[in-house]
């Protein structure tokens, strides 16, 4: 089993260039299933996420080069439909190839992904929209199995609930279709405007309209391009978690401040001193940590990405902090291995009420998303 040890006590220093990020990565990655002509992506960070995507795109009938953060993306002649179990299981974003596959091919088989440590995670809010659009969709021993009936030329659809894989499928899907989409209560996280602007550059036409309505007018084909995918700001409000955590003083790089305005609102709330510049943020950690009561919420409130880690800071706030998680409905699995450290954490359903003034003693701990990990 692979572990990481970490030496305790220190405080942050430095610089660091934030990567890109994972989340944008792969819905671009998984619409380049539309795309015949050669694909160039830059600032890709090289995650097992991303791998798994890469494998899951190659059995699909793309060739694809990794240099560095570079991916070149090519098409082979032999293109398949199916996405098997294997792949789709360890990622549940592997979802995400059903509606570049149905946009081209007017079939897919693809498996469904079931559940993973966050949540039940369901894909309901996907097949919906499809089968609204005129594909009949099955499922057969674990497999969404779908095909063409008969397309509508307009549709104009309203998700039951904000979701950003589904708004992130359904805008690939129809980028290819005869026609104009509405889609209405979209997820506006900022991977989706990075997805739109990806395949803007390759000829699409989608464009965000207000109240979380976009408009996707269908083109006949899309071009070849370069992109460079945005940075992730998960990553980035962690670094800024830490230094805030260790009474450190850190800038980090390569980042849009304007981005993860709420993230950095909070920590100036929590007694963090931050100045900003267009593409780089300066943080330094005070002694002094404010409890802070946090909702997590669709972008632009608090990410769910981020609730592990705040968490952890408000251990060590002066007084009772409170958590509610409201995205995914078992999110609270680092609680237990922060007790275990020396937290004072209980939670009850979605919200999780912490103690503060928590010293922390290095102990063995399980690693179980990657975010709390
Ligand atoms: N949901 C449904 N039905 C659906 C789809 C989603 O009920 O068909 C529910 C989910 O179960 C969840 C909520 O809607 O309770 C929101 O899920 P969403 O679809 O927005 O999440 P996702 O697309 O599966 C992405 C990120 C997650 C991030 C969430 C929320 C990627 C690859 N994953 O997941 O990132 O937490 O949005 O912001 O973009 C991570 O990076 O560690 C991570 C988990």
């Amino acid at each position: 089993m692979k572990k990481i040890v970490i030496q305790g006590g220190y405080k942050l220093h430095g610089s660091i260039n934030i990567s890109g990020s994972k989340n944008a990565s792969l819905p671009i990655l998984a619409s380049t299933l539309l795309i015949d002509k050669k694909i160039i992506l830059e600032n890709v960070p090289i995650v097992k996420d991303i791998l798994t995507m890469v494998n899951l795109l190659e059995t699909l009938g793309k060739k694809i080069k990794i240099k560095k953060n570079k991916l070149e993306i090519t098409s082979k002649n032999k293109k398949k439909y199916f996405a098997k179990y294997d792949l789709v299981k360890t990622m549940r974003a592997g979802i995400l190839v059903i509606g570049p596959l149905l946009a081209k091919f007017n079939s897919a088989k693809v498996s469904l992904p079931g559940g993973c440590a966050i949540g039940a995670r369901p894909v309901d809010l996907h097949l919906d929209f499809l089968s609204k659009s005129g594909y009949d969709n099955k499922i057969l021993k674990g497999y969404v199995v779908s095909k063409k009936i008969n397309l509508k030329d307009k549709i104009c659809y309203t998700f039951k609930k904000i979701s950003v894989g589904a708004t992130e499928n359904l805008i690939i899907a129809a980028s290819l279709a005869k026609g104009t989409t509405i889609l209405k209560n979209c997820a506006t996280e900022p991977e989706i405007k990075d997805l739109i602007d990806f395949l803007n550059k390759t000829g699409c036409k989608i464009n965000y309209q207000s109240n979380r309505t976009i408009k996707i007018i269908g083109v006949p084909k899309i071009n070849e391009t370069n992109y460079t995918v945005m940075f992730d700001r998960i990553e980035a409000g962690t670094y800024l978690i830490a230094a805030a955590l260790t009474e450190g003083k850190i800038k980090i790089k390569n980042v849009d401040p304007k981005i993860i305005k709420t993230e950095i609102k909070i920590l100036r709330k929590i007694g963090a001193k931050i100045s900003l510049k267009s593409n780089e943020i300066r943080i330094t950690g005070k002694k002094k940590i404010k409890n802070l009561n946090i909702k997590t919420a669709p972008y632009p409130g608090f990410p769910t990405d981020l609730q592990a880690q705040i968490m952890v800071l408000l251990c060590k706030a002066q007084k009772k902090s409170e958590i509610q998680e409201n995205i995914f409905e078992n999110r609270f699995m680092h609680v237990a291995e922060l007790n275990r450290m020396g937290a004072k954490i209980y939670t009850k359903g979605n919200k999780a009420v912490i103690g503060g003034g928590t010293t922390f003693l290095g102990a063995e701990l399980m690693a179980t998303d990657l975010r709390a990990s």
